[in-house]
């Protein structure tokens, strides 16, 4: 489905779900499980889902969330690092346990990576996978942090950023050679197996690669092309794709 509207309509509608599902959820004694982006794109759904918290007495406390990526090499304190973002759009003004929240560790020695990752998509599946998924893409087609070329089969691991997305990151970092060369990320198969998948993209800029994605080629050469073949995707646009 694509919908077109305003940033802040989709901000509140995608919010009020979110917020139906955990209550649906809460009323059988379940957990819901939420898989979330990080960029300037989702900043308007958190602040919904905040002021949901506080004026409608949302509470998450039977939420569990997965990010999708994190930068390689930045401590959790560091103003750039993906956990740092989290908790100054979301988690530091929800109700969310500690214990809930799930962010890919970019500090950790690389021959730790491989088994981290394993167990990150473990704990995704022990929790019985993810609910609904918040997806940005990239200009690039990327989504998480799965460039062009990664697999279909691809799950959560290390990789290298490409050009155009450390480009994109440069002044966040105050320049280039500032923007981490890696990052962990779950993958291709990770993000397909959500139930739900919901990706926002607004702005002229994300306009090609949206429209690929969504009428063009399947091809990894533009990962969220793949999204084509999930049975129950939200595609919410500020522009009309034709
Ligand atoms: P943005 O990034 O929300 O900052 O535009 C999205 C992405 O690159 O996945």
């Amino acid at each position: 489905m694509i919908l077109e509207d305003t940033i802040d309509n989709h901000a509140k509608l995608i919010g009020w779900q979110i917020a139906d599902a955990i209550e649906t959820k809460r009323q059988s004694n379940e957990h819901l499980v939420l898989g979330l982006a990080t960029g300037s794109t989702p900043i308007p759904l958190y602040q919904e889902l905040v002021r949901l918290h506080r004026e409608a007495n949302i509470s998450f406390e039977n939420v569990y969330t997965f990010n999708l990526d994190e930068y390689c090499g930045l401590e959790k304190k560091h103003p750039e690092s993906y956990n740092y973002f989290m908790r100054q759009h979301l988690f530091d003004h929800i109700d969310i346990p500690q214990d809930n929240i799930f962010i890919p560790r970019g500090t950790l020695e690389q021959v730790f990576v491989n088994d981290y990752c394993v167990g990150y998509e473990m704990k995704i599946q022990e929790l019985g996978g993810i609910d609904i998924q918040i997806l940005g893409i990239g200009r690039n087609g990327h989504i998480g942090f799965n460039e062009p070329g990664s697999s279909r089969a691809s799950i959560t691991r290390r990789v290298e950023l490409a050009h155009t997305t450390r480009r994109d990151a440069a002044p966040a970092f105050e320049g280039f050679d500032n923007v981490p060369s890696f990052a962990i990320t779950m993958g291709m198969k990770t993000i397909m197996s959500a139930k739900r998948i919901i990706l926002m993209a607004f702005g002229e800029n994300k306009k090609q690669a949206t429209k690929q994605a969504i009428l063009g080629d399947i091809t990894d050469e533009l990962p969220a092309s793949f999204l084509q073949q999930h049975s129950n995707v939200t595609y919410c646009t500020d522009f009309n794709i034709e």
